[in-house]
């Protein structure tokens, strides 16, 4: 079949300015309430009001044609944060913060992500494979067509570089388009404990190289916070990684503000995220100097921390992002819809700004916009329908997936 006619939408998408969607610009929405969207060879040839798409199929085509019944469509969603490659649950953990034991005390006890390493590192490749593919398929029912994944639960070369094989092998394998990161900076491994400038070395002199000659991520993190890595530890190892042509980003300012947003800046990163205590100077330098925030509002809610101030953010001209964060630890969810009804209903963004939170604005924090993110002609068709009127129904429907179909380069896969 050659061309495919999506036909009786009720489409809604970002538009793509060359630049992630700021100030205003996140706030509007291209509608085509009585829409079409053509495909082919798995692209957007057109879009828009459907008399305008019909006139537009080449003469000679053979057309399939679908109809959506006058369903909602948008663009499939692009989580750019998640850690959904580990080898074990901690639900207990999640019990005895429940009881008020803080996340960061978790850590410092040995547990917590060093938990999860330890876990790692008693696993196989193809364990983690197979969790990763788990959480992957799950993420795909609730409409994440692209999503980046981390490494960071092995903290020493070979198991990180472990983790990034199973990462890489689903990225081939699978649906979905996978960005993988290297987040070697997770934690400080206990050899390391009193002296984690050293590990910093390593992770410059042995195992960025060793990340690289491996070829899956291309992209390099750091999770600074206190008791974890300082600012001057993230400006050594990120400054390193780009040098090495590495794009960069960094876990900032999640539970203290250490000025991990001023980093980002700093560095021109392609994100920071989190972001729930960076300062107000720092969040303006950011918008100045173009990265993206991305905000991870499952994470607040699983830790019970007040929200990032997304409104604060994007009324300063920054581009705002959403991601689930899927982790074992801070926030255990594949749900992108779970995360767009807190972030409408609790951090007061709108339908409109969460939709393109979590499509158009995480395409550019991941490096994928010129492929995904919004329904343009050139970009793959990777879209959802709706059980709904409007982008709205994701946060209304409240614990329910309003998503009844996905996707993927113009072929259903939900
Ligand atoms: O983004 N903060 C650091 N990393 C993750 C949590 C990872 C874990 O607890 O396993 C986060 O919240
Ligand atoms: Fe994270």
């Amino acid at each position: 079949m050659d061309y495919t006619l999506f036909r009786n939408a009720n489409i809604f998408t970002p538009i793509d300015r060359g630049t992630p969607a700021a100030g205003d610009d996140q706030d509007e929405l291209a509608h085509h309430s009585d829409g079409a969207l053509l495909v082919h060879d798995g692209l957007v040839v057109a879009v828009g009001a459907e008399p305008e798409v019909v006139a537009q199929i080449p003469p000679s085509a053979t057309v399939q044609e679908r109809t959506i019944d006058g369903r909602c469509l948008i663009p499939g969603f692009v989580d750019p944060h998640t850690h959904m490659c580990f080898a074990v649950r901690r639900e207990a953990e999640f019990v005895e913060r429940l009881k008020g034991t803080p996340y960061l005390e978790i850590l410092a006890k040995g547990g917590g992500i060093l938990s999860s390493v330890k876990a790692v590192a008693d696993s196989a490749e193809k364990d983690l494979y197979e969790v990763t593919r788990t959480h992957a398929a799950s993420a795909l029912r609730f409409g994440t067509t692209t999503l980046e994944i981390k490494s960071g639960y092995g903290l020493d070369t070979e198991n990180e570089l472990k983790m990034l094989a199973a990462i890489g092998r689903l990225s081939r394998e699978c649906v979905q388009d996978i960005v993988p990161t290297f987040l070697g900076a997770h934690a400080i491994p206990p050899a390391y404990a009193g002296d984690p400038d050293a590990f910093i070395e390593l992770l410059i002199r042995k195992m960025l190289p060793a990340v690289l000659e491996q070829g899956i991520a291309h992209h390099c993190d750091i999770f600074c916070e206190q008791g974890v890595f300082s600012i001057d530890q993230g400006r050594r190892l990120l400054t390193a990684a780009k040098s090495l042509g590495m794009k960069v980003k960094l876990h900032a300012d999640e539970v203290n503000d250490l000025g991990g947003a001023g980093l980002a800046a700093e560095l021109g990163a392609c994100s920071a995220d989190h972001l729930l205590a960076a300062s107000d100077d720092n969040l303006r330098a950011m918008a100045k100097a173009g990265v993206v925030a991305t905000l991870l509002p499952a994470t607040a809610y699983s830790l019970r921390k007040p929200y990032a101030r997304a409104r604060f953010m994007i009324d300063n001209g920054l581009p705002v992002a959403l991601a689930t964060d899927c982790n074992p630890g801070s926030s255990y969810t594949e749900s992108m819809p779970f995360v767009i009804g807190l972030a409408i209903l609790n951090m007061q963004m709108s339908p409109e700004e969460a939709l393109i939170g979590a499509t158009l604005n995480p395409a550019y924090a991941i490096g994928m916009a010129e492929k995904v993110g919004s329904l343009d002609v050139g970009k793959q068709a990777d879209f959802l329908v709706l059980d709904g009127e409007s982008p709205a129904i994701l946060a209304y429907h409240a614990g329910v997936s309003p998503v009844v179909e996905v996707y993927k380069k113009g072929e259903q896969v939900i």
